[in-house]
């Protein structure tokens, strides 16, 4: 079982400039809460309790203030800072003394998930003992994606951002890697755009016959909020299912009941956190 994840949760967001300049993309709002909270309710979601969020160096008090350390969630969160984005993999460098010698859940912050039989998915991920496994699904635009060929759930081979059409499955950021993966980052060097590369980590699991796919079937959902265009779209996702179902997505404090990792004592500190808002009140609701 993967007891360890790391939300990944600094970058520069140029795309999103000029609302990055001064406040971290993961801190921006998906609808009615910051998007940090959604690839923090996945991991939830697969029972990881111990989680470490990588931030930008300067923007670790911002993070601190939303979420002190996961006590009231029933969990243990750990911050760690990032210098400058040195890619993907750069989270197993400086996740080394975190992970020690197990295996990690890694996704990155700005990706939403959303679907019925998510939670099935994850638990069959957080199961797998040797290897590395990945979270495919299917987009339309394959040659803006890292993407993977597949037989069965076989990897046979995967291409960032590929020219000629090889697969029209894009590789989510939520990935599932045993312990070889802190030796593999380490030994990566950095691409033409002096960055550690995913897929070339990737790589090194798919050579040795050790890479594997679950997938996002067609009532799921998966929005990578890297563009304003995405996030607003991934906003108004959240905003349609919310106020139909009238269940909130990515409800921290509720995903921690469901887990029993918490009780109403510390919903009641967390309505106390968030003080008079929506949000609280849904929390007033469950409990
Ligand atoms: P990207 O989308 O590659 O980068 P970004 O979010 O900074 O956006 P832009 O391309 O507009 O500049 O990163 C994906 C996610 O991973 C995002 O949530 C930021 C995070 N990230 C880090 O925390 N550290 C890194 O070194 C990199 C490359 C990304």
């Amino acid at each position: 079982m993967i007891k360890k994840g790391i939300i990944l949760a600094g970058g520069m967001g140029t795309r999103m400039s000029p609302l990055t300049k001064a406040v971290n993309k993961q801190l921006l709002p998906i609808y009615d809460k910051p998007l940090i909270f959604y690839p923090l309710s996945i991991l939830m979601l697969s029972k990881i309790k111990d989680i470490l969020i990588i931030v930008n160096k300067g923007q670790l008090e911002q993070y601190k203030r939303l979420i002190p350390n996961g006590k009231n969630l029933g969990i243990k969160i750990t911050y760690i800072e990032q210098d400058k984005p040195r890619g993907l993999p750069d989270a197993f460098i400086l996740g080394k003394d975190f992970i020690k010698n197990e295996s990690v859940a890694l996704i990155l912050g700005d990706n939403f998930f959303y679907g019925q039989s998510l939670s099935k998915m994850l638990f069959d991920c957080v199961k797998i003992k040797t290897g590395a496994k990945i979270i495919l699904h299917k987009v339309i635009n394959p040659e803006n994606f890292g993407v993977a060929l597949t037989r069965g759930k076989k990897i046979i081979s995967i291409k960032e951002k590929p020219k000629k059409f090889l697969s029209d499955l894009a590789i989510t950021g939520l990935y599932f890697f045993d312990n070889k993966v802190v030796k593999y980052a380490s030994k990566l060097k950095p691409s033409k755009r002096k960055e550690l590369e995913i897929v070339d980590l990737l790589n090194e699991y798919r050579k040795k016959n050790k890479l594997t796919a679950e997938f996002i079937g067609r009532g799921g959902a998966w929005l990578d909020t890297g563009s304003i265009e995405d996030f607003y779209k991934t906003s108004n996702f959240v905003s349609a299912i919310e106020n139909q179902q009238g269940l909130k997505i990515a409800c921290l404090e509720e995903i921690a009941m469901l887990n029993k990792w918490i009780k109403k004592k510390e919903v009641n500190n967390a309505i106390k956190f968030y003080g008079n808002c929506e949000y609280s009140k849904y929390l007033k609701k469950l409990i």
